[in-house]
């Protein structure tokens, strides 16, 4: 695990969650290839140049797709601005980010297992730098789009890495399929790997569930 970048003895961690930008897409790729290390990953994507640009070009593609919502959490002081890291770049600030992409009412789902619902809010992508896991950033991301998919009354979906599933199901999210994958190839062994598929319902729909 990469070495926790550090911080001012008096500044409490905590992250501000900012729109990302098409200059911190280079980051973004790097928290990437960092935080992802399950089998799938790893044989999906070689952490080799060409794929490095794949991945960027994506991201900047994608930051001004309608519906999208680009984030990234950045390490601040609470109630200070984002300046107040003086030992960190802008971009070592940059502690994880995520997509959320809002509904499309009248779109047709191209995904099958389970059916995509149109009216779901979905979240396609979160990462945080192994660097600052466990300290709170996924769980603020969380938050931001289940407050608003709460606020929208929709539902909310997404698909699951296994190191993420606790987190997601502490957030509504409840499995509604799953697909176990063997995957071998020359970067992954052979392993069993399991991806969950996971709806959050709508608010009035999640009577008996525990409210955050
Ligand atoms: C899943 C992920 C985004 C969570 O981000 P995060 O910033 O660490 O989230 P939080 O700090 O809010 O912690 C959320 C939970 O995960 C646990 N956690 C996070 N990182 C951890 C680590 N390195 N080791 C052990 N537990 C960890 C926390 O303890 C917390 O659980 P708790 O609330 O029961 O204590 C992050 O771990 C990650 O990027 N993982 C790799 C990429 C991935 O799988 N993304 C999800 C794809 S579906």
């Amino acid at each position: 695990m990469a070495a926790k970048p550090q911080a001012p003895a008096n500044v409490k961690p905590a992250f501000k969650l900012l729109p990302l930008t098409a200059e911190d897409a280079h980051r973004c790729v790097d928290i990437y290839f960092a935080a992802f290390q399950n089998p799938h990953s790893l044989a999906c994507w070689p952490r080799v140049p060409s794929i490095r640009a794949f991945w960027e070009h994506m991201i900047l593609d994608e930051l001004a797709e309608p519906g999208a919502h680009w984030l990234k959490a950045v390490v601040t002081s609470p109630g200070a601005s984002t300046n107040d890291v003086p030992d960190l770049n802008t971009a070592q600030r940059i502690a994880g980010f995520c997509k959320w992409v809002a509904p499309k009412p009248g779109q047709v789902p191209d995904t099958t297992l389970p059916q995509w619902p149109a009216e779901a809010d979905d979240l396609e992508i979160v990462a945080t730098d192994p660097a600052y896991q466990g300290q709170g950033a996924g769980s603020q991301i969380l938050r931001w789009g289940t407050e608003r998919a709460d606020a929208d009354d929709v539902e909310a979906y997404l698909e699951a890495a296994p190191d993420a599933v606790r987190l997601y199901e502490k957030s509504g999210f409840r499995e509604a399929g799953r697909t176990d994958t063997y995957i071998e190839n020359e970067r992954v062994k052979g392993e069993w790997y399991r991806n969950l598929y996971m709806l959050r319902p709508r608010r009035d729909t999640r009577k008996g569930e525990p409210q955050r």
